[in-house]
């Protein structure tokens, strides 16, 4: 008998994937285990929002270590409350309870942790972590400790959201990764993973030049076409269903790379269709068109509100500006009507603002912020082809919606009405269905 999964465990939108996870592509995953296996080498892994950096360093993590400690950096978090942080969640392996996880701690250190637990109050932690004054750190809980510690548990650390945290505090943590670093003398495996937004990458070694050859700086890119259909794959052979193969298609093309978007309609897909756990029957049950289309609308329902933000994040500008120049270059990527373009095609298309002086490093910079997390990442820029192009066909659809009608009360009203989830619609579903030969540009016409 095949083993039964729930359809919970297996599609995953906003947990690290486990038992679908796809392999990553041989250079990133080898670099990041050699990483991993290199004594003292402390990492940095960076890429875009969603494109799958905790769940690839959660997998990977899993076959070296005993566990790992993820510490998640909040807007404006202090190196103080990090500090916090760790050493309250590495709690659990210094108490009794924890005597069966299999390995043994030195009782030295088991005692000295309990004695500096023992002058931190249980509200300490967990109330002043979020916060961004300076928090008490007993003066005994010095980065080596913390590291013997960890080093102890045989446990990695990860930072995530490492970007977030302010600048001055950022060196310090920072030369909390060099004490990690020094450390690797007595605990090889001890190890700070740090998880950044795109273009953070330098920001550990910034601050702290000695530790140039030793932190990896591991980009992690989008999915690939094919790594996205692995997880369609992995997800039915568990559930025992068969994707039409027009509706795997659609699915790799409507995620853009971003196999969250990708776990989302299939967990949609089994929630509309009643499927709760892997199939029983001798067959595999069927899933086709209809579904996926079913899939896409509630998707869009439930997001339809985070789109919004995002989009009037991307497009923020303050009060009194002449002209909202994000929009404008939005628009003039959409008028080009193709999937990518250039930023000779955009300052092109701007003739307009130029007449009023508007400069080309200004669009520059400005298309640049658009790529950035400060404006949703509504646009991604491709270093190989040296194009840009919208981050996902959400996004883009909802963008389209909000230009092509310019009266404000309809897009006060767009909210979750139903008129927007069909029009998005049918721009995602005229957008894919080019995999039909359909004319691209016939969209942009009426
Ligand atoms: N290799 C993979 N195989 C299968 N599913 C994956 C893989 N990588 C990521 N996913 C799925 O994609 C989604 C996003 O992944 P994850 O949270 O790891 O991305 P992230 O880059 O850490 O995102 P964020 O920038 O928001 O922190 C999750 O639903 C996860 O289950
Ligand atoms: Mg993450």
């Amino acid at each position: 008998m095949t083993k039964a999964y729930k359809v919970k465990q297996i599609f995953t939108p906003t947990r690290p994937a486990i038992n679908t996870f796809v392999e990553r592509a041989q250079t990133l995953n080898n670099h990041l285990v050699d990483a991993l296996d290199t004594p003292g080498m402390q990492i940095v892994l960076y890429g875009h929002s969603g494109c799958g950096k905790t769940t690839l360093i959660v997998n990977k993590l899993n076959q070296v270590y005993e566990k790992e400690i993820i510490t998640r950096c909040v807007e404006g978090m202090t190196y103080e409350s990090i500090i916090l942080d760790g050493f309250d969640q590495i709690g659990k392996y210094y108490t009794e309870e924890n005597k069966t996880v299999g390995f043994k701690i030195n009782p030295a250190v088991t005692i000295s942790y309990k004695e500096i637990r023992a002058t931190l109050s249980v509200g300490e932690y967990s109330t002043q972590k979020q916060i961004s004054k300076k928090s008490f750190i007993p003066p005994q809980l010095t980065p080596r400790r913390l590291g013997q510690f960890f080093g102890e548990a045989n446990i990695c650390w990860v930072l995530e959201d490492f970007h977030k945290i302010l600048r001055e505090d950022k060196a310090k943590t920072s030369q909390l990764m060099k004490v990690f670093m020094d450390m690797s003398v007595d605990y090889e495996d001890l190890k700070i993973v740090a998880i950044g937004a795109v273009g953070t990458a330098r920001q550990v070694v910034e601050y702290n030049h000695e530790m140039n050859n030793r932190v990896a700086e591991i980009y992690v890119p989008y999915m690939t076409s094919s790594e996205i259909e692995s997880i369609i794959t992995n997800g039915e052979k568990l559930l025992k269903l068969k994707f039409a193969n027009k509706v795997k298609e659609r699915i790799v093309k409507i995620s853009c790379g971003l196999p969250s978007i990708c776990h989302h309609l299939c967990l949609n897909i089994c929630s509309i269709k009643g499927i709760r756990e892997t199939e029983e029957g001798d067959y595999p049950l069927f899933i086709d068109n209809q579904d996926l289309e079913d899939a896409i609308q509630k998707y869009i329902a439930v997001k339809s509100d985070t789109l919004k933000a995002e989009f009037d994040k991307a497009i923020k500008v303050p009060n009194k500006t002449k002209y909202n120049l994000p929009s404008e270059i939005l628009k003039a990527a959409l008028e080009n009507g193709k999937d990518e373009f250039t930023f000779d095609i955009i300052f092109s298309r701007l003739k307009h603002l130029q007449s009023q002086g508007l400069l080309e490093s200004i669009v520059e910079n400005m298309l640049n912020e658009l790529c950035s997390s400060e404006r949703s990442e509504i646009l991604v820029y491709d270093d190989n082809s040296n194009k840009y192009r919208f981050n996902n066909l959400f996004l883009k659809g909802y963008a389209i919606s909000q230009f092509e009608d310019n009266e404000p009360e309809i897009r006060r009203a767009t909210g979750k009405s139903k008129k927007i989830i069909d029009r998005l619609i049918a721009i995602i579903e005229n957008d894919i269905s080019r995999l039909d030969d359909f004319e691209y540009e016939e969209i942009y016409e009426d």
